[in-house]
């Protein structure tokens, strides 16, 4: 058992609810979680939660009845009186129904009366079949939410409960306590920086319809912005074409090229006191991109010549002055060896290297394993985590980068000092 000082939510009320999907049962395990860290939980399951798990199993773990009736709950009015003692409120798994719900402000049953009459935080861990997750109505209500500061978790890909793969699987349990200890103890310690963060892929035209690109899904980048605005940063997140949500506060600037991202980037740097290059940029694009469509049949695409674009964060670093500078370096092999070789290559304080082969980690996927190096040889192997997480962690190790960058009278590129 660890000390007291150490348990992440001691002293914390945390209102577990727990809606009718199939994951209902691993709201269990993140009940016990929740205990193990010294949260005092309150659980709310809806009537058809009840279907897949017995309230008794809660009641069991948690050491408080369950509240499952509103009418029931209504004589102690416990719809108001336990999300007002609350200090966050977490449904998981959350179904395309509850979101629904959340979204449009229904009240017809004890969980949706809570959300209503709550001020807390809201985290919602959805959980459903990838087709209904794809829905545009269920799209829809997400993004309604996360726009009113709603924490909605991005459920994992995997096998589901209908025997099809897809998005849908409710996220481990670790990923919702970090979402839980974020909404909880935000810590402020960006507030004051000016965070530059690119993210995403750049797409290279071929012709007006094809182009060259990468499997880069944006996810680090995003995790990255969301994690400095959520401790205090203003943040400014120049995007190649994503697919995801921009975490509320962050101002973004939509890009397309390796061309457009270098104009963005560098017209903002002075404005910048960190800037974190998570985007992968492509390295080539075509020499000649044809301005209108190549016919298949012709003799035309024999070849497609290319030329290098620019690197962005070798121009960045000509022109640094007391910025911090945050290279990533997504690698196949040797990767502390190449990290080590582009941080002084490219100027930077810190680089972020990752094995984008390796199990759990890489594009696309929802965690990394990383390690980074930093310009005094510092070298910090982190365990696989949630993108999120370790966004936390390249903040953690750059505060300190930060501080001494401040304080260098005359601040120079590395490798000039
Ligand atoms: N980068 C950049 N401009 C480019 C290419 C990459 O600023 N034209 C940045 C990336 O955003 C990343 C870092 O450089 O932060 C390393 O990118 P990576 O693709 O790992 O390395 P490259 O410099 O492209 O080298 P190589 O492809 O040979 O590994």
């Amino acid at each position: 058992m660890p000390p007291a000082s150490d348990l992440r939510f001691l002293g914390k009320r945390i209102v577990l609810g727990v809606s009718g999907s199939i994951a209902a049962y691993k709201a269990v395990g993140l009940l016990r979680a929740l205990a193990r860290e010294g949260a005092d939980v309150t659980v709310v399951m809806t009537k058809s939660a009840t279907r897949f798990v017995r309230p008794l199993t809660f009641e069991v773990l948690c050491g408080h009845p369950v509240a499952t009736d509103l009418f029931a709950a209504h004589q102690e009015m416990l719809h108001l009186t336990v999300p007002e003692r609350a200090d966050v409120i977490v449904i998981a798994p959350a179904t395309a129904n509850v979101l629904a719900k959340c979204a449009l402000g229904l009240a017809d049953d004890l969980l949706s009366t809570m959300v209503l009459s709550a001020s807390c935080p809201l985290i919602l861990a959805p959980a459903m079949d990838s087709g209904m997750w794809d829905h545009p109505a269920v799209k829809a209500h997400a993004e309604a939410l996360r726009g009113r500061g709603v924490t909605v978790l991005e459920p994992e890909e995997g096998p589901l409960a209908s025997g099809r793969v897809g998005r849908g699987r409710l996220v481990d349990e670790g990923v919702v306590l970090s979402a839980i200890e974020a909404r909880l103890c935000p810590r402020r310690d960006w507030v004051g920086q000016r965070v530059l963060v690119s993210a995403g892929p750049t797409q290279e035209a071929i012709d007006p319809v094809r182009f060259i690109s990468n499997r880069s899904s944006g996810k680090m980048g995003y995790a990255v912005a969301q994690a400095a605005r959520e401790r205090g940063a203003e943040v400014v997140l120049v995007s190649g074409p994503t697919a995801l949500e921009v975490p509320p506060g962050v101002e973004v600037v939509p890009v397309c090229t390796a061309e457009e991202m270098t104009k963005a980037l560098i017209s903002r740097f002075a404005w910048s006191t960190v800037t974190i290059m998570a985007a992968a940029v492509a390295d080539f694009r075509p020499k000649r991109p044809s301005l209108v469509k190549i016919k298949k049949d012709g003799a035309s695409l024999q070849k497609l010549e290319l030329e290098p674009t620019d690197d962005i964060l070798e121009m960045l670093s000509k022109q640094k002055t007391n910025q911090v500078l945050v290279g990533f370096a997504a690698e196949t092999e040797e990767v502390i060896l190449s990290a080590k070789e582009k941080l002084k290559r490219k100027g930077l304080d810190l680089i972020v290297g990752n094995n984008v082969v390796a199990e759990g980690s890489g594009f696309g996927s929802d965690t990394n394993a990383a390690v980074l190096v930093d310009r005094v040889g510092r070298v910090t192997q982190l365990d696989l985590l949630p993108k999120r997480a370790l966004a936390d962690r390249i903040l953690d190790a750059l505060r300190e980068l930060v501080v001494t960058s401040k304080r260098r009278a005359h601040p120079q590129p590395y490798g000039r000092t």
